[in-house]
């Protein structure tokens, strides 16, 4: 298959890299922003012109400074709704199948169980407002052969995330400060890039037709972010003090929600998929970290 992946610099593009040799019998094109900016239509219609032929799109690329969403709204907007509606519109126009990667943050957290795929949506910010309506984009133009894939609290041995964070300020400061009443599952880079070329290989992905469906992914189990900060600290043998705080003792522009926990059932099931344990992953990626 001719497989196109945006966002070949960030935590999930290059994650993809890591794994794609395995998968030579597919042919990869990768892009950034310099081949195929998502900011601009007339990028993207360029870039069509000249490239079709995809059997797959995988859309790793997004605005994802969750924050400065706040102050970029438009911006946030071109690059996670309608850049996402014209990729879907082009895949849908060449019969090429199109993986989103969407966000629990279309949801506000209120809920006191996991989330579920068909749970009602309500971004309490902008970015999560940007990321529901790409998802509304791809099921609008593509009912079929779209899989809009949500994921949460993602990091990795690349680029700014939590773990890295974690480290960076702990090793300046000796202590840190971390929120304990947000609730979600970690999912390291690494793990969904492996299910995602899983799930290209899968026969449901395979068929000929099938209909657009939400899924979520994250690593098993859950926790908050100042057990995730402690659990950092243990695993790479460093004596910081993590202090728990409320989110109100952590205020930022972009309102976060309180419980993120994705239920991962449905993507078990339907594609037959192995999900490691959040403690598990962070154990391998703190081993690629250090
Ligand atoms: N990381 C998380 O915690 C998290 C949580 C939930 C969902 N997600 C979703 O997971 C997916 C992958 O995220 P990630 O963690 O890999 O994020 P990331 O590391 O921030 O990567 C985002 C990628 O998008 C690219 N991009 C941004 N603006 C662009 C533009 N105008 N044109 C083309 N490319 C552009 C970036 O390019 P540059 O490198 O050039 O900036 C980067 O390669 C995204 O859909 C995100 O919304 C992530």
């Amino acid at each position: 298959m001719k497989i196109l992946v945006t966002g070949k610099s960030g935590q999930l593009g290059r994650s993809l890299q890591k794994f794609i040799s395995n998968f030579d019998h597919h042919e990869f094109t990768l892009t950034g922003r310099e081949e195929l900016d998502l900011s601009s239509s007339e990028s993207i219609s360029k870039y069509f012109d000249t490239h079709s032929h995809f059997d797959v799109i995988i859309n790793c690329a997004a605005y994802t400074a969750v924050d400065r969403a706040e102050k970029e709204a438009d911006l946030a907007d071109e690059i996670n709704h309608l850049a996402v509606k014209q990729l879907a519109e082009f895949a849908n126009s060449q019969n090429a199948k199109l993986i989103h990667i969407s966000t629990d943050y279309v949801f506000d957290g209120y809920k006191n169980s996991s989330y579920l795929e068909n749970d009602s949506t309500n971004p309490i910010n902008v970015y999560g407002r940007t990321k529901l309506l790409g998802e509304e984009a791809v099921l609008e133009a593509m009912p079929n052969n779209a899989l809009i894939i949500r994921t949460s609290w993602g990091y990795s041995e690349f680029g700014n995330n939590f773990v890295q964070t974690m480290l960076e300020l702990a090793r300046e400061r000796g202590e840190i400060n971390v929120v304990s009443d947000q609730i979600g599952s970690p999912t390291y880079a690494s793990d969904l890039a492996k299910a995602l070329l899983n799930i290209i290989s899968n026969d449901n992905f395979n068929k000929k037709t099938f209909p657009t469906e939400i899924f979520h992914f994250s690593n098993m189990g859950e926790t908050s972010w100042s057990d995730f900060a402690k659990e950092i600290f243990k695993l790479a043998n460093l004596n910081y003090k993590v202090t728990p705080i409320s989110s109100e003792q952590y205020p930022t522009p972009a309102i976060r929600p309180k419980n993120s926990i994705l239920s991962k059932e449905k993507i078990k099931n339907h594609f037959k998929l192995q999900i490691p344990s959040w403690k598990q992953s962070l154990k391998e990626c703190l081993n690629q970290i250090i």
